[in-house]
């Protein structure tokens, strides 16, 4: 099956205001909104990353050379300064005119380093020296950014717009060393050390910008679903923020895996309204358009996908011209005692429309009756059928499925060369072929369903589907479940 991948980290970040200099003529189908619940969410991963990121990190040696009463000129190096643990105490994402915002505020670390010194005065020729580990805290640690999200040809691209960290409070605490180290590393040292840790993170921060917007970049603007479609999932126009939520756009149709150009003609039917209007309380909401389902059915039909012979039916009688004898006597003279098979085809594409509780699905299609005589394939009747379905969908893994379940039917015979059949019979084939072949084989290719547009190591939660016509919506929480995600990324350096 597909392999369902995409956003989510993608969440954070983009710009407001813009949005409505640059509008494309073109719309999306899929439109995903994650809620200040998810963006709350997605800052907590991301905050955990870069933590996991800093840690263990080691900072670029201090040394000095300082003057101090009674000892005399003293040279101190300060080494594996070591960034053991980082708390924060509150965090929180903001979206503004100029992009999202991401505050840490009042965050603790602690750091570790070794502390080595000698000193030589007039005093003491020979010269002393000394060496020892230290600790210290940060009580106070700010860090800021703000970052801009645009869509470029069909991928989003981030931008890191300003980013600020401040230490704010820095304690240190020796082992070891005499008083008069203490008060040098207070006075000379403890400034070094808070800048040291400023641009370690700043250079961190910067660091997991670039590696989003590569993950991003990487995204894939087609998800190939089978050998005949895949689903465009290239961004269209740059996301929206309202409200502390960010609506992104996806083309969403099917396309055909050798066709260079999508299904055309369809048109938006209504704007999305569902997901504003009834705040979800949940992290994403994803809106699909009935014309996802009408683009993937068009594929599939333009692809000749859509026909099957049958040679097998649960009553395996109904497929032998004796069976036939006395209600069509024409066939059994002709054909006596011969096996026969079914070709069924659909007539056009299957029509889908989203309607208040369920999917509602018309397919036409013609059952072409086949006697098959010595090795030769020979069509003697054809059975048009139009039936109407109601398609429950659900969401399965990280995909919207769907269950077909047959409504009503409606079969004439279309042409015969084997005599008037009768109604009983037209009906009584009809009703066999839906309920154990067609019906059957469409739910299984339903169960695969349609890869929703999450990242990787996302997965979705809680769901619920809304039916909203033209639209289907499936709101849901998502849980990551991949604690590594940003080191696995080959641009990441620790
Ligand atoms: C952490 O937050 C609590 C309240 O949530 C506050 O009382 C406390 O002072 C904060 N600690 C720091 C170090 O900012
Ligand atoms: C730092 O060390 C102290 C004690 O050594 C510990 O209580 C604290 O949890 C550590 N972490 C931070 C972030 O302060
Ligand atoms: C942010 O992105 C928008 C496009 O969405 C762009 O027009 C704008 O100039 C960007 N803002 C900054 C400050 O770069
Ligand atoms: C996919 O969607 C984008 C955005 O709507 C569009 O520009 C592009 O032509 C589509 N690609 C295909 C293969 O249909």
């Amino acid at each position: 099956m597909a392999p369902s991948c995409f956003l989510l980290l993608s969440l954070l970040f983009l710009s407001s205001s813009a949005s409505g200099v640059l509008q494309h003529p073109e719309e999306g189908f899929i439109s995903v909104t994650i809620s200040d619940k998810g963006l709350d969410f997605a800052k907590d991963i991301l905050i955990d990353q870069a933590i996991a990121s800093i840690l263990l990190s080691e900072l670029p040696q201090i040394e000095k050379n300082v003057q101090v009463p009674l000892v005399g000129k003293a040279k101190v190096v300060l080494s594996e300064i070591t960034i053991n643990d980082i708390q924060v105490n509150s965090s929180s994402v903001n979206t503004g005119e100029t992009g999202i915002a991401l505050v840490v505020a009042g965050a603790t670390a602690n750091l570790s380093f070794k502390w080595r010194y000698s000193a030589s005065s007039w005093l003491v020729p020979i010269g002393i020296s000394d060496s020892g580990t230290a600790t210290a805290k940060v009580n106070d640690l700010q860090v800021g950014l703000t970052v801009n999200l645009t869509n470029q040809e069909g991928t989003l691209k981030l931008l890191l717009l300003d980013s600020g960290c401040h230490v704010r409070d820095l304690s240190i605490k020796l082992h070891g060393g005499a008083a008069w180290l203490y008060q040098v590393l207070v006075d000379a040292f403890a400034g070094n050390i808070a800048s040291a840790v400023e641009e370690a993170i700043s250079e961190k921060i910067n660091e997991g910008i670039s590696i989003l917007d590569v993950l991003l970049q990487s995204l894939p603007k087609t998800i190939p679903l089978d050998e005949t479609a895949a689903l465009n999932v290239s961004f269209v126009d740059n996301p929206v923020v309202s409200d502390s939520a960010i609506e992104l756009e996806i083309n969403g149709l099917f396309t055909g895996r050798n066709e260079v150009l999508a299904p055309r003609g369809y048109h938006r039917g209504s704007h999305i309204s569902v997901s504003r209007r009834d705040r979800s309380p949940q992290m994403i909401t994803i809106s699909l358009h009935e014309n996802v389902f009408k683009s993937g059915s068009l594929v599939y039909f333009t692809a000749d996908t859509m026909q099957w012979t049958v040679d097998e039916l649960p009553d395996q009688d109904l497929l032998n011209t004796a069976e036939w004898r006395f209600l069509i006597p024409q066939l059994y003279k002709k054909y006596p005692n011969d096996d026969m098979n079914l070709n069924i085809y659909l007539s056009s594409p299957p029509d889908i429309q989203v309607t208040n509780k369920d999917v509602g699905v018309k397919i036409s299609i013609d059952i072409i009756i086949n006697v098959l005589e010595t090795g030769e394939v020979i069509p003697v009747a054809c059975i048009s059928v139009d039936f109407s379905a109601s398609c429950a969908a659900e969401i399965i893994g990280n995909n919207l499925a769907g269950w077909l379940k047959l409504r009503k039917f409606s079969a004439y015979l279309k042409w015969s060369k084997i005599g008037k059949l009768h109604m009983n019979l037209i009906q009584s084939v009809t009703s066999a072929v839906l309920k154990t072949v067609l019906v059957p084989y469409l739910n299984t290719q339903l169960m695969r369903g349609i890869p929703l547009p999450i990242l990787n190591d996302f997965a979705l939660e809680n769901a619920r589907i809304l039916y909203a016509p033209p639209w289907i919506t499936v709101c849901s929480d998502v849980s990551f479940f991949g604690d590594h995600y940003l080191k696995q990324l080959p641009a990441y350096v620790s």
